[in-house]
């Protein structure tokens, strides 16, 4: 049988809500399966929207890999989400302190029009981050197939890149400090915070990942001229810099890195920035390969417990009509799988992602470019088939 005219039959995921809302102690789980190999406990957050679906193609793909690679994740469903806000629940510190104790969480999306604006995102997504010190924000921008990019003439080989987001500091999630209240002398600020702690632990991430890519070079992307604060991001470049005599460096403003990333994306390996950067220049990554639909992001501590996610919100036009591409949320499991030590099984992932674009059985990463069915069985074929990147 070719591999074009595989079709997998997959085993159908429907996230139930096995934990009640305030509850995350472990235990609960939805499957476990006794094999060889490694074992790990995981949480499942489907979240908002399109989020359950795209979740539920994921854990579709990672039955496959535990089957052909002999590995066992025993799944914790959680059913946080946005929407649980517009009846006044909240998830607390208190519920996200448990999730220590497991070796990830695999997350879908949050968002809700009609959830309190900020409020869910400052409670989960900010609250898993700080709360779990998630430092690492890694968004890898990957052309899964020449014809995803919107940048003529480009191929799969001018455009590999890999965006560290600082992912703790900076003016994110801070308080609003407010005066004048409700006059015309009305004034609003927040703090932008940078620590020497915070931005050596980053920056040093972004060394030691450019030190295993084939062209070991490292971009600071930062506004230092404008942000004088920013030079302590300079200042840790040049220190680190010594221990990492093998690895490039360079450094541009964030202006001029947006520039760069559209007319010549071939010149950035590794990039280091600060969180508000990383936020917009991850999404113009996420555009240069394609779109939203085709980005996956890790927001990591090493050696502990981690979140992986798709960066597409959730959609919720989409909701409901199988039509969400998956794309972005295997690519999160794929970068869980790398977390987890299975680097075989990630690497497997991503060559049947290639391969579903090189066969034409994943036509877009756009919603309604495709079923998520039929990706995700051509995804789960390929894993099982053992398809090579
Ligand atoms: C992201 C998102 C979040 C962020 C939002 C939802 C708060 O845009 O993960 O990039 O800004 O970090
Ligand atoms: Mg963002």
């Amino acid at each position: 049988m070719t591999i074009g005219m595989h079709t997998a039959r997959i085993r159908l995921h429907t996230l139930p809500a096995t934990v009640p809302f305030g509850k995350s102690r472990p235990g609960r789980t939805v499957r476990s399966s006794a094999q060889m190999g490694g074992r790990y406990r995981i949480v499942v957050i489907g979240g908002d929207g399109i989020g359950p679906e795209v979740t539920n193609a994921a854990l579709s793909v990672l039955d496959a890999t535990e089957h052909r690679f002999g590995f066992a994740i025993e799944r914790t469903v959680l059913p946080w989400s946005a929407e649980a806000y517009i009846t006044g629940q909240r998830v607390t510190a208190e519920m996200i302190e448990p999730l220590r104790e497991y070796d990830a969480i695999l997350l879908g999306a949050i968002g809700h029009p009609d959830a309190p604006r900020g409020l869910p995102e400052h409670d989960i997504i900010f609250g898993l981050r700080r709360g779990l010190d998630l430092y690492v924000n890694l968004r890898p921008i990957v052309l899964y197939d020449d014809r995803l990019t919107p940048l003529r003439g480009r191929t799969t080989k001018d455009i590999d890149f890999v965006v560290v987001r600082e992912n703790t500091e900076d003016v994110y999630g801070r308080p609003i400090i407010r005066s004048a209240d409700g006059t015309p002398d009305e004034t609003v600020k927040s703090e932008m915070i940078f620590t020497r702690r915070g931005t050596e632990r980053i920056v040093r991430y972004a060394f030691e990942l450019a030190r295993r890519r084939p062209r070991k070079r490292l971009t600071l992307v930062d506004k230092s001229n404008a942000l004088r604060l920013q030079e302590i991001y300079r200042s840790v470049l040049a220190d680190l810099g010594r221990e990492f005599p093998d690895v490039e460096t360079d450094a541009m403003y964030v202006d001029a890195a947006s520039m760069w990333m559209v007319l010549h994306p071939e010149r950035f390996d590794v990039i280091v920035t600060t969180n508000l950067f990383g936020d917009i220049i991850s999404d113009l990554g996420a555009a240069v390969v394609g779109g939203l639909g085709s980005g996956a992001s890790g927001n990591i501590h090493p050696g502990k417990v981690s979140v992986f996610e798709p960066i597409h919100g959730s959609a919720p036009k989409y909701t409901g009509q199988g039509v969400a591409s998956p794309v972005g949320a295997i690519g999160a499991l794929a970068l869980m799988l790398e977390h987890l030590g299975e680097a075989d099984a990630a690497r497997a992932v991503g060559a049947a992602l290639r391969e579903g674009f090189r066969t034409g059985r994943i036509r877009g990463l756009e919603a309604g470019s495709g079923r998520t069915m039929e990706v995700t069985e051509a995804v789960v074929g390929s894993v099982r088939e053992g398809v090579r990147a």
